[in-house]
C-alpha cells in the first residue's frame, strides 16, 4: 500500500522523537520512501544521523544548506511529497505554522507544500491544554491541518493525561487508509459537491430566521468523501466547524446564495449531496434599518425560496444527487416523496425527533432510501461513521450506473 508514496517526515524537538525514528523505520519496511526534516530542537534529543540510517536518504536540518545547486532544497523536498506528517509536533512548531512564521528548513518546506500535512502533537497536558496552543490548533484545523489527536496516559514529564503523540502503528494505518482508500474508490477522481449547515434569511440589519442545524453531517460527508480521493467542494452555510482538508470550502449566508453557488458547479459536478438545511421560506422585505418595536403583535411576510434540489433534479444530465429528509414523523412516506418529487438518486432520512439523530449531536441513525425501491436501515453511529456508509451505497450507485466515466 506504501509502496513508492514519498513521505516527508517533519521532527521537531520533544522526547517523543524517539517514536518518529520508529515511524520511520516502519514506513521504510512498509516500502515508503521517507524523507525527514529536523529542527535544531530535534537534533538535541537524537543525531540526525539515526533519521539518514533508518531512512537511507539525507536528512534536511538547514535552510541555507543547499547541497544541490540545481535545486532549492525546502522547495524540491515540499514539491517531493506526497503526504507531510510532523511528529512529534511541539507547541512551538504549531504556533509557528499557526502564525505563518517560516525561519527554519521545516516551518519553510511546510509553508512551501500542497501535499496534505498532518500533525501529532506531543507536550505536557498543561502545555497541549493552554489556550494558546488549542487556539493555534484552532487556526490550523479551518486552514485544512489535519491532526492525529495525541492520546492520554503517562507523559515523560511525569504528569498523566493527554499529550502522548499517537503510537507509530496507528499512524501508520491512518496513513494506509489515506492512500488505500484514494487508490481503490469509484468516488475517486470524481467532482462533488456536499452543501451543509443551515441558511439565515435576512429581516434586517440584525435580524435573521434560521434553524438548528450546525453541518456536522454534511461536514463529516465532505471529509470522507475527500479521504476516498474525490475532488470535494463543500457550499456551507454559517457554522462552527473546522474545515475538512483538502476541500474547497464556498460559504454562504441564504437560500439564495447557496442556489447560486450549487447550480453553478452543477454542470461540472458527478455529484451532488444536499445535506443542507436550507430554508423554505424567507421575508418578503427585508428591512435596511432595525425594526423597532412597538406595541401589539409584528407580523413579518414570508415567501418561499427556491427549492434547490427540486431544480437540480430537473436539470440533471448524468449527475447522481443525494437528498436529506429530515423528519419529525411519517418518516418513510415523506423521504420517498421527495425522493420522487425531486428526482433523485438516493435520499437519507432521519427521524430528528429520536434520541441521538438530527441538529447538533454527533451521532445519527438514518435510513437510506434508493430509486429501485432498495432500503438501508443503519442503527446508531457517529456521523463520520454514517457519512462512510452513505458514500459507500453512492459509491454503489456509481458502479452500478456507469453512468460516469
Ligand atoms: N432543500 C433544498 N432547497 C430548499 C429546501 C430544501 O435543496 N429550499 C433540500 C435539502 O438540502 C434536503 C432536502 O431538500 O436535501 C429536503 O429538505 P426538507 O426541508 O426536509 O424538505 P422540503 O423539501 O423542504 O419539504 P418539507 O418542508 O415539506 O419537509
Amino acid at each position: 500500500m506504501l509502496k513508492n508514496r514519498n513521505i516527508l517526515l517533519g521532527v521537531s524537538g520533544g522526547i517523543a522523537v524517539y517514536k518518529a525514528a520508529a515511524l520511520t523505520s516502519k514506513l521504510v519496511q512498509a516500502g515508503a520512501n521517507v524523507k525527514v526534516v529536523m529542527t535544531n530542537s530535534a537534533c538535541q534529543f537524537v543525531s540526525p544521523l539515526t533519521f539518514q540510517a533508518l531512512s537511507r536518504h539525507e536528512v534536511y536540518t538547514d535552510t541555507f544548506e543547499e547541497r544541490d545547486p540545481h535545486v532549492i532544497a525546502h522547495i524540491d523536498v515540499a514539491d517531493w511529497a506526497d503526504l507531510v506528517i510532523i511528529a512529534p509536533a511541539t507547541a512551538n512548531i504549531i504556533g509557528k505554522l499557526a502564525s505563518g512564521i517560516a525561519d527554519d528548513m521545516l516551518t519553510t518546506t511546510l509553508l512551501a507544500t500542497c501535499a496534505p500535512v498532518w500533525i501529532a502533537p506531543a507536550m505536557n497536558v498543561h502545555m497541549y491544554d493552554h489556550p494558546a496552543v488549542q487556539r493555534n490548533i484552532g487556526t490550523l484545523y479551518k486552514d485544512g491541518y489535519r491532526f492525529i489527536e495525541p492520546s492520554e496516559g503517562y507523559l515523560a514529564c511525569g504528569y498523566v493525561g493527554k499529550g502522548r503523540m499517537e503510537e507509530p502503528e496507528q499512524i501508520i494505518q491512518l496513513i494506509k487508509d489515506h492512500f488505500s482508500a484514494k487508490q481503490d474508490s469509484p468516488l475517486k477522481g470524481k467532482n462533488i459537491v456536499v452543501t451543509a449547515g443551515p441558511t439565515r434569511e435576512q429581516i434586517d440589519p440584525v435580524r435573521f430566521f434560521s434553524n438548528h442545524s450546525t453541518g456536522k453531517m454534511g461536514y463529516a460527508l465532505a471529509e470522507e468523501a475527500q479521504k476516498l480521493g474525490a475532488h470535494v467542494t463543500l457550499i456551507t452555510g454559517p457554522t462552527s466547524l473546522h474545515a475538512p482538508t483538502d476541500v474547497e470550502i464556498v460559504p454562504v449566508t441564504s437560500a439564495a446564495d447557496m442556489f447560486d453557488a450549487v447550480l453553478s458547479r452543477f454542470a461540472e459536478s458527478d455529484i451532488v449531496i444536499k445535506t443542507a438545511a436550507v430554508a423554505d421560506y424567507k421575508p418578503k422585505h427585508v428591512h435596511d434599518h432595525k425594526l423597532k418595536k412597538k406595541d401589539g403583535a409584528l407580523v413579518i411576510e414570508l415567501e418561499r425560496t427556491k427549492d434547490i434540489l427540486k431544480e437540480l433534479g430537473a436539470r440533471k444530465t448524468n449527475q447522481i444527487i443525494v437528498g436529506f429528509a429530515a423528519e419529525t414523523q411519517h418518516v418513510e412516506d415523506y423521504a420517498q416523496e421527495k425522493l420522487v418529487v425531486k428526482n433523485l438518486d438516493m435520499i437519507v432520512a432521519n427521524n430528528i425527533a429520536e434520541n441521538g439523530a438530527g441538529f447538533g449531536t454527533d451521532t445519527n441513525i438514518v435510513t437510506v432510501y434508493h430509486r429501485d425501491g432498495k432500503q438501508h436501515a443503519y442503527p446508531l453511529m457517529s456521523k463520520q461513521a454514517a457519512a462512510a456508509e452513505i458514500l459507500r451505497e453512492v459509491a454503489g450507485l456509481v458502479e452500478r450506473s456507469g453512468k460516469l466515466t
